[in-house]
Parts: C-alpha cells; sequence; structure tokens
C-alpha cells in the first residue's frame, strides 16, 4: 500500500511538472485529489489494515495529499498570475470611442398641459378628484339623466355618444361631467373640485376633431357662490394660462346643468384679436364652458338649492395645448410622432 500511494505521488508530481495552465492545475486536482481521485481510493483500503499499518500508512497518506496541494498551489498562483497578465496586455480598452447614445424620454404635450391647468387651478384653492369617482367607462345616468340633460337630447344619440354593446345604458363617457355627480354624492359642501380625464365621441376624424380627447371638469359648491365668483376664477386662470395681457369674455350659452350658461373667450392669441384664420376673423378664441350648477342638478344629488349655489366649468385640453403651442392638428397629439413630440 505504501508503494501503492509513491507511485501516485510520482505521477502526480510528474503531471504538475508538465502542466502549462491553471486548467491543467485543475485536471490534476480532480484526478488525484478530488472525492473520486486516485487517493481517496487507497484511503478506503486503510481500514482493512491493522492498527500499527493504518497509523503509518495514514500518516504518509496524509503527507503526501498535503505535499501534492501546496505543489498545485504553487503553481497554480504562478499560471494565474502569468494568464491574467496576458489577458490584461491583449484587453485594452479604448476610452476614445465615443459612447452609446441613448435619448432621454420626456413628458406628452398632453400631459404637461394637464399639469399646468391643474397646477393652476390648485393654487385657487381646487383638489383634485379621484380616479374613481370618474370612470371612463360610465353609464347614462351619470353621463346624462343627473346633469339635466333630457332623454331626447340629440347628444345621447349614437351618432355623438359611444355605447357599450350588449350593456343597457353604458357609454363611454362623452364629457367629464358626471364627475361633478360622483364627487358630490360621496362629499358635503364645501366641495371645490376638478377632474381631468379623456372623453370619447363618435366624430368623424379631422385637423379639428379626434374621437377622444380630454377635459378638465371644475365644480365648487358652498354657501353663496355666486356667477362673481366665477368669473373671478376663470379669469384668473386665463390670466395664468395665456399670460397676464390677455382680455377675456363671457358669452351667454347654454348647457343642461348650468342655468345661467356662459363660454369664455380669450382675445385670439394669433392676431391679438385683429382677425385671422385661427379665430375666424373674430379676433376671439372660445376656450371654455361654464355656468350656475342647475337647480335640478344640486336637488338630485340631496343638495339644497336654496342653501347652497355652485358654478361648474368644463374645458378641451387638446384645444387649449393648441392654442397655447400654436398646433395646427389635433391627430399629432395620438400619432407618436417623435419628430412631433421632441419639440416639447
Ligand atoms: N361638458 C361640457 C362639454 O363637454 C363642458 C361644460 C360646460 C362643463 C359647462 C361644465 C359646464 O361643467 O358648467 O361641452
Amino acid at each position: 500500500m505504501k508503494t501503492q500511494l509513491e507511485n501516485i505521488y510520482n505521477s502526480a508530481k510528474k503531471d504538475i511538472e508538465n502542466a502549462n495552465s491553471v486548467s491543467d492545475i485543475d485536471e490534476i486536482k480532480l484526478k488525484y485529489l478530488s472525492r473520486k481521485g486516485e487517493f481517496n481510493a487507497i484511503k478506503k483500503g486503510l481500514k482493512d489494515l491493522s492498527d500499527e499499518d493504518k497509523r503509518v500508512v495514514g500518516a504518509l497518506a496524509n503527507q503526501i495529499t498535503q505535499d501534492l496541494e501546496n505543489l498545485l498551489k504553487e503553481k497554480y498562483d504562478v499560471f494565474y498570475q502569468k494568464e491574467l497578465n496576458e489577458k490584461l496586455q491583449h484587453e485594452k480598452i479604448d476610452i476614445t470611442l465615443s459612447g452609446k447614445f441613448i435619448p432621454e424620454g420626456r413628458i406628452h404635450p398632453l400631459t404637461e398641459t394637464t399639469n399646468e391647468i391643474v397646477t393652476i387651478f390648485q393654487s385657487l384653492g381646487f383638489s383634485v378628484v379621484a380616479p374613481e369617482l370618474s370612470p371612463e367607462v360610465e353609464t347614462e345616468y351619470y353621463n346624462f339623466d343627473m346633469l339635466n340633460v333630457p332623454k331626447d337630447h340629440p347628444a345621447r344619440d349614437v351618432q355623438d355618444t359611444f355605447y357599450v354593446q350588449d350593456s343597457e345604458g353604458v357609454v363611454l363617457r362623452s364629457q367629464t361631467s358626471g364627475a361633478q355627480i360622483h364627487v358630490m354624492e360621496n362629499q358635503k359642501p364645501p366641495i371645490k373640485v376638478i377632474s381631468p380625464g379623456r372623453v370619447y365621441r363618435n366624430e368623424n376624424i379631422n385637423a379639428r376633431k379626434n374621437n377622444f380627447f380630454h377635459q378638465i371638469e371644475g365644480l365648487y359648491v358652498d354657501k353663496g357662490i355666486t356667477f362673481g365668483d366665477l368669473k373671478g376664477v376663470l379669469n384668473e386662470f386665463t390670466r395664468l394660462y395665456f399670460g397676464s395681457a390677455r382680455p377675456t369674455r363671457f358669452r351667454s350659452s347654454f348647457f343642461p346643468f348650468t342655468e345661467p350658461s356662459a363660454e369664455v373667450d380669450v382675445q385670439c392669441i394669433m392676431c391679438q384679436g385683429k382677425g385671422c384664420r385661427t379665430c375666424s376673423g373674430t379676433g376671439w378664441l372660445e376656450v371654455l364652458g361654464c355656468g350656475m350648477v342647475h337647480a335640478n342638478v344640486l336637488k338630485g344629488v340631496g343638495i339644497d338649492p336654496d342653501v347652497y349655489s355652485g358654478f361648474a366649468f368644463g374645458m378641451g385640453i387638446e384645444r387649449l395645448a393648441m392654442l397655447k403651442y400654436a398646433i395646427d392638428d389635433i391627430r399629432l397629439f395620438f400619432n407618436n410622432d417623435k419628430r412631433f413630440l421632441e419639440q416639447f
């Protein structure tokens, strides 16, 4: 058994002398010293020896294993260093190469406009309605009935409103005004909120109309709210959004859910009121609808119109962005053309 051990030791030493690389050393380790290696095979025979022999041969086996381990480690370090140096010499990093261009993303112009308008109203004391009180898939009840829109109103026609197939009375909302009802059902006055969101209409798509677009709804209900408050808030809004020197006018109008109703025009930002193509020669641009909340609407949600009053307003976000940035085609917002988006 001693001779067997010595033979293996000698052949292992020869292998180590002939080794040339880290991977050679790893192979030798595996061949002789691993669990399935040659030394282990011999060590298994130790149990059949006398106690005396066990001690002597055992000691020799340990000695030889230790020797081999030292030799292997020594060679391994040499080869490892050598291979590392070679690698470092050949693998050079060219720091003069130009880097990879990683384009930066940016905020979509509609998101930016929405944020800007929301920030203005927040500065005037309005808070943003929770999204669950402003759903895009809505019932006729919220989109029309509770807003005092008569059953035979043309806006309810399938030519204007998208009805959800096989769901009686379910629509894609045609206006954000339904959020007013959800809020008043969930909160007692004072209520001072805005609600931005997407609306849908069955339109023929062209440069000025898309079959979905975005609105911001506003609602202020408290004791003693007057048309004067409405004018004050909306004048302040147009001043902050379009810049200080822009005149506005409140034009009498009609919406089923407000009485009286008005539309707000700002002096044309293209021609400063002289009359041009953008304002169809009138010198004015219509920017929003508004009015005092109709008594029927307040009654519907259990708010006493003899105690409380309020005003509401709604505006198209695309329209406001198009006016401010002189964008002449609403479809540009939705085409994802980087040449357009990169300008913002
Ligand atoms: N919902 C109206 C529309 O889509 C806009 C509007 C007008 C909203 C008057 C209001 C309002 O809250 O008071 O054309």
